[in-house]
């Protein structure tokens, strides 16, 4: 009976969220949740999808149907080629095959279903330590094996390479490996291409798998190529390996749910077949999960990526939101430098991308909330878009005073 059901602790995220809407202080500062913000502290609809938005409402074709179980073949073509590239040698080898997904939350999950199922061994995931909080709950819940590898130092503030490719070479043979395509979650601190190298070579040697999660192709540095090159690298390199790809930050399509899984065989001759069976497993389990995925966000980036005009205009609006994160970035930094706040501020502006892993700990935060009115996660974690010319020089005052408790 239900008399046996356990309470469930709040999910911490969200948690934040609703503690932050119900502060009636007027100093609140939200830098809880990775979403972006404009320099009002306002969610931001890009000008470019209020455009597709505007144009999907005035044609008279478009009708409420549903969509194939492999969703919308205009999104998946076009998702493909964006994270590929579209001369990558899996488009023209035939070896990629993908689904539209309820975002990247959806593709990491049927992802991680296809391994439970399909995997020759049950194997184990290596989940960077830390990452995103809820890559854990959603590969336990379909049964695999979690470890995790060392990420992030906390005397550098940056990549714990070494410990990384320890870990890496330890792990059994054939155990999957989640990678953060770009703008890791939460630490902001992404390995160099050099060392992406070196992990594609210690990766190689154990025949690991790749599971890639991409949440911010060019909403981290302002370049599609460039966020999407760790992924395009390992497929240069001949890996069979997987992507789970949300349209969520870079589309600012939070709630619409817009993303894809891809599935890349590795070359060779029965390649194609090979990739053709997975394709239509995959189909089988979105058919008994999700029966097939919503439109109207598949709609709005399936317009802007399949247009040129479009497209343009989506990649101005990507560099405007992450030149103003780097605007914050470096402010940030600045005001604490010239407060001569103890510390080294420089992983400020090292990191990338939506987050920054303040080095804050968990007192500090506790502290923060309480007296200040400011919220982030308790591991220190910032999301800079929260960051604007009206809070940053309260924020630096805030951070300034606790770290000096
Ligand atoms: C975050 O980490 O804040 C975002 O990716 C939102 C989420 O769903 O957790």
């Amino acid at each position: 009976t239900t008399s046996t059901v356990a309470a469930a602790p709040e999910d911490p995220l969200f948690g934040l969220m609703k503690a932050y809407r119900e502060d009636p202080s007027d100093k609140k500062v939200d830098l809880g949740i990775g979403a972006y913000r404009d320099n009002n502290a306002k969610p931001w609809v890009l000008p470019v999808v209020k455009k597709a938005d505007d144009a999907i409402h005035n044609d008279p074709t478009v009708n409420h149907e549903y969509l194939s179980i492999g969703g919308l073949p205009d999104l998946t073509a076009a998702a493909q080629k964006l994270i590929v590239g579209a001369d990558s040698p899996a488009i023209k080898e035939k070896r990629i095959c993908t689904l539209q997904t309820i975002s990247g939350t959806g593709a990491v999950h049927l992802g991680g279903l296809f391994l439970a199922k399909f995997h020759p061994q049950k194997p184990t995931i290596y989940l960077s330590n830390p990452t995103w909080a809820n890559h854990h709950q959603i590969f336990s819940n379909v049964g695999l094996n979690i470890a995790t590898y060392p990420y992030f130092s906390t005397k550098t503030k940056g990549l714990d390479f070494d410990g990384m490719m320890q870990s890496i070479k330890n792990a059994p043979n054939g155990s999957v490996i989640l990678l953060h395509a770009c703008a890791h979650n939460p630490t902001g601190v992404d390995p160099t291409q050099d060392q992406w190298r070196e992990i594609a070579a210690a990766m190689r040697e154990r025949s690991h798998f790749p599971f890639f999660d991409t949440a911010y192709q060019g909403f981290a540095s302002g370049d599609l190529n460039k966020d999407a090159w760790s992924i395009r690298y390992f497929i240069e390199q001949g890996f069979e390996l997987c992507v789970a790809q949300s349209f969520a930050k870079n589309f600012g399509l939070y709630g619409e749910r817009t993303g894809a899984f891809h599935f890349v065989s590795a070359p060779g001759a029965d390649a194609s077949t090979a990739n053709a069976h997975v394709a239509s497993q995959l189909a089988i389990l979105q058919r008994s999960e999700i029966s097939n995925p919503p439109a109207y966000g598949a709609r709005i980036a399936s317009r802007i990526l399949n247009d040129p005009v479009l497209f343009k205009e989506w990649e101005d609006d990507l560099r405007t939101m992450s030149g103003r994160i780097l605007e914050m970035r470096a402010g940030l930094r600045e005001r604490l430098e010239k407060k001569g706040t103890p510390g080294n501020w420089d992983h400020i502006t090292s990191q990338i991308g939506m987050f920054s892993f303040t080095g804050l700990s968990e007192a500090q935060v506790k502290t923060l909330r309480s007296k200040w009115h400011v919220y982030m996660t308790k591991n220190g974690r910032i999301s800079m878009a929260g960051l604007n010319t009206n809070n940053i020089d309260y924020f630096a005052e805030a951070v300034d005073s606790v770290v000096r408790e």
